[in-house]
């Protein structure tokens, strides 16, 4: 058992996480700064798992506040989730963007340091293998050329705790690189709820056909695939939260570099996406094709040999699990943790 505290955890992917680490009896405190989480989400993590984690508001980019933390609670590995995530808004405030990522893990690192904490899982992102990879993505592709401000936060981060474990042979750095992540818990007592318009496709899909927005924009159909639509690998979040909480338990106790995508190795259009939603929740989704959304790829998707040979982990939820669940997120909670 270990204690873990796990930074933007009251965020959608830390909160499945978290329920998987009190599901498997490791203790959990999260530090959020409520930036793009909510405090009721923890109320709903105890209805779901009996257990309430401890909360602390703060910014992770206060390595004081965290190395106090550490010490004080005892921490032998950490989680960090948090961070900004939104790729246009990046462009358009590439300071902040590179203060709370690069500066935040920064901070971070330190504050582990100091309290000699030196088991470390990071949130990366299949946006790091770049613009130019071919598909599918595999591990031992270097990281690319990045496209936004987001992705390369994620890539000079993914550089620096590499650097870092190469100084120090004691850490365990897990470096995870999330293909896109949908669904929510099965319970729908937690989901994705994104503050104000959503910029990803399934939580405005939910929104859309729930009647909160009218019409779905197709951002393009002249892409080089089967249906003129882009394609990306969509995995449901609790398996990705599986796969947390087992890289912790399996490479935080190994010293060195652990890199691993996370996807299912199918990758799907969003024409499909779409069709295969309102088949399984006999709902329907109006959508209308638009010109393209600035840089957007044609196709990507993982290898995901390395983690299902290393660790024997597989996504185990399909399609219809994660569109089902994502569409019973968004009935049970319209207006998300608000009501
Ligand atoms: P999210 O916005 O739901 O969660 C992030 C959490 O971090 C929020 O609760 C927010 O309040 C908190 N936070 C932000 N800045 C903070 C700060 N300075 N100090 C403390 N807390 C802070 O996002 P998510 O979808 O759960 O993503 C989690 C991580 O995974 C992010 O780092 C993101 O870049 C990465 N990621 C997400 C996706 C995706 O599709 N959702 C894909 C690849 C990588
Ligand atoms: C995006 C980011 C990626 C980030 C991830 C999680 C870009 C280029 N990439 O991934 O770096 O890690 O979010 O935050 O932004 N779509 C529509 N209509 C919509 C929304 C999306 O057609 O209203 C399409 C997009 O064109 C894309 C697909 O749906 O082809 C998936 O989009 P999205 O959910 O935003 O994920 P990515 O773009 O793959």
């Amino acid at each position: 058992m270990s204690k873990f505290l796990v930074t933007g955890g009251a965020g959608y992917i830390g909160s499945h996480t978290v329920v998987e680490l009190l599901k498997s009896n490791h203790q959990v405190v999260v530090l959020d700064n409520l930036a793009n989480g909510y405090e009721s989400c923890l109320r709903r993590i105890a209805q779901i798992t009996g257990k309430k984690p401890e909360f602390v508001l703060g910014d992770v980019r206060d390595a004081e506040k965290v190395a106090r933390i550490l010490r004080d609670k005892r921490i032998d590995s950490v989680i960090h989730f948090a961070g900004l995530k939104a790729v246009s808004e990046s462009v358009n405030k590439p300071l902040e963007y590179y203060d709370v990522n690069v500066h935040g893990t920064l901070a971070l690192c330190k504050a582990m340091k100091k309290a000699r904490v030196k088991r470390l899982i990071f949130s990366s992102s299949a946006t790091i293998y770049g613009v130019e990879a071919p598909v599918p993505y595999l591990e031992s592709m270097p990281r690319g050329k990045t496209s936004n401000p987001y992705g390369e936060s994620k890539a000079v981060v993914e550089r620096f705790l590499t650097d870092l474990s190469h100084s120090d042979p004691d850490w365990s750095v897990s470096l995870l690189r999330y293909f896109n992540p949908i669904g929510a818990h099965p319970s729908g007592f937690i989901g994705e709820a994104p503050k104000g318009i959503p910029n990803n496709l399934l939580p405005f899909i939910t929104q859309v056909a729930i009647g909160q927005r009218e019409v779905l924009s197709v951002f393009g159909n002249d892409y080089k695939t089967e249906d003129g639509t882009c394609e990306r690998d969509y995995l449901h979040v609790m398996d990705l939260a599986e796969g947390h909480r087992l890289i912790a338990e399996q490479c935080g106790p190994k010293p060195g570099v652990h890199i691993y995508n996370l996807g299912t190795g199918k990758p799907v259009s969003v024409l499909k996406m779409i069709e295969h939603f309102e088949k399984v929740n006999k709902v329907s989704v109006p959508f209308r094709i638009e010109d393209r959304r600035d840089g957007d790829l044609d196709a990507f998707w993982a290898d995901v040999s390395k983690i299902e040979h290393e660790l024997n982990w597989h996504a185990e939820r399909g399609l219809d699990d994660m569109l089902k669940d994502a569409w019973r997120w968004q009935l049970q909670n319209p207006d998300g943790y608000s009501c």
